[in-house]
């Protein structure tokens, strides 16, 4: 059976990957799978400068998902090349490099910084984080312009040393018209979808839940809607699609290839059971096996 994937030019064990914000570095799960198995770690999204994130609470459990507005806590790249460099260039898989600013140049300077000699093997730009304000975009998200995003993307494009993922945000009109953006602006990939604005509201306080009032809403709640987006943008672009949104099963990831993705993340599943990645590729791999599916590229956008 093959299960490999290319995109960017980089082969990829298999299309099941780990999405941003929800594996860590991939370090806090090596006691539960064996971190070589995974198609790609995409690791927590990490900005120029360390950021403290947003006041507590950060997370709330909803119906069928979780809400977070965790505001891109993370120490910054220059301590993350020098704290986690070294392990996750000891994997053997992909690693990704979430990345994300507040500015243009914040990208610039970041994207320059992550790239070494032959890692990471992508970056994945967080162009779709609800949590955090960009003061150069018309909307609050730099994802919710396609003329923005396709900037963005030509900016980074032209100091990474590797191939860009452009990941998107759900909340707006058309988006395969900011896929059309990222694919303007030189994305070798787009990731749908970041979460979806949601709030929460404490019946007692008559507050909102969160510290930060909103924020984004992902897990089995929103799978449907995600499956949407990367139906919608299927065939509106040359480039590979990678699919993200509630995925808890083998089935779920295959729904996903059907509607069109090359690639899927595994995010909130995670937080359910440390195990259920190796589940999710199990149940993948025998979903192949017994419609007699060859090779996994067989699957993608074959929804009719
Ligand atoms: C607690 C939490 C933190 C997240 N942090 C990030 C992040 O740092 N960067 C990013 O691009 N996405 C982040 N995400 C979004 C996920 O990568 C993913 O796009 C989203 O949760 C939808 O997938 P899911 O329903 O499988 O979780 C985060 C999600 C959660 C739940």
């Amino acid at each position: 059976m093959d299960l490999k994937t290319k995109i960017g030019g980089v082969i990829f064990k298999n299309p099941i990957w780990t999405a941003s914000g929800t594996f860590g570095t991939g370090e806090e799960f090596r006691d539960f799978l064996n971190l070589d198995e995974i198609g790609a770690i995409v690791t927590k999204t990490v900005t120029l400068k360390a950021r403290e994130g947003n006041a507590p609470p950060r997370i709330v459990e909803t119906a069928s998902g979780l809400l977070n507005s965790i505001g891109l806590e993370n120490k910054g790249i220059g301590a993350f090349k020098k704290e986690d460099y070294s392990c996750l260039k000891k994997l053997q898989t992909k690693v990704i490099i979430s990345i994300a600013g507040e500015t243009k140049e914040e990208f610039e300077k970041c994207a320059a910084l992550v790239a070494d000699k032959n890692f990471p093997h992508a970056i994945e730009l967080n162009l779709s984080c609800p949590n955090v304000i960009h003061p150069e975009a018309k909307h609050s998200l730099i994802a919710q312009d396609a003329s923005l995003t396709e900037e963005m993307v030509k900016i980074v494009k032209k100091s990474a040393k590797c191939p860009v993922i452009a990941k998107l945000a759900p909340n707006v009109t058309d988006i395969a018209e900011i896929a059309r953006g990222a694919e303007n602006g030189g994305a070798d990939a787009v990731s749908l979808v970041n979460t979806y604005m949601g709030l929460a509201v404490d019946v007692q306080s008559m507050k909102p839940v969160l510290g930060n009032r909103v924020g984004g809403l992902s897990g089995p709640a929103i799978k449907p809607l995600a499956l949407k987006a990367v139906w919608d943008v299927y065939g509106k672009v040359k480039i590979p699609i990678i699919g993200i949104g509630g995925i808890m099963t083998g089935l779920d990831a295959v729904e996903f290839m059907l509607a069109g993705a090359s690639a899927v993340e595994i995010g909130t599943a995670n937080f359910t059971d440390p195990v259920i990645y190796k589940t999710i590729l199990k149940e993948f791999k025998e979903y192949l096996k017994r419609k007699n599916i060859k090779s996994a590229k067989e699957l993608v956008g074959k929804l009719r």
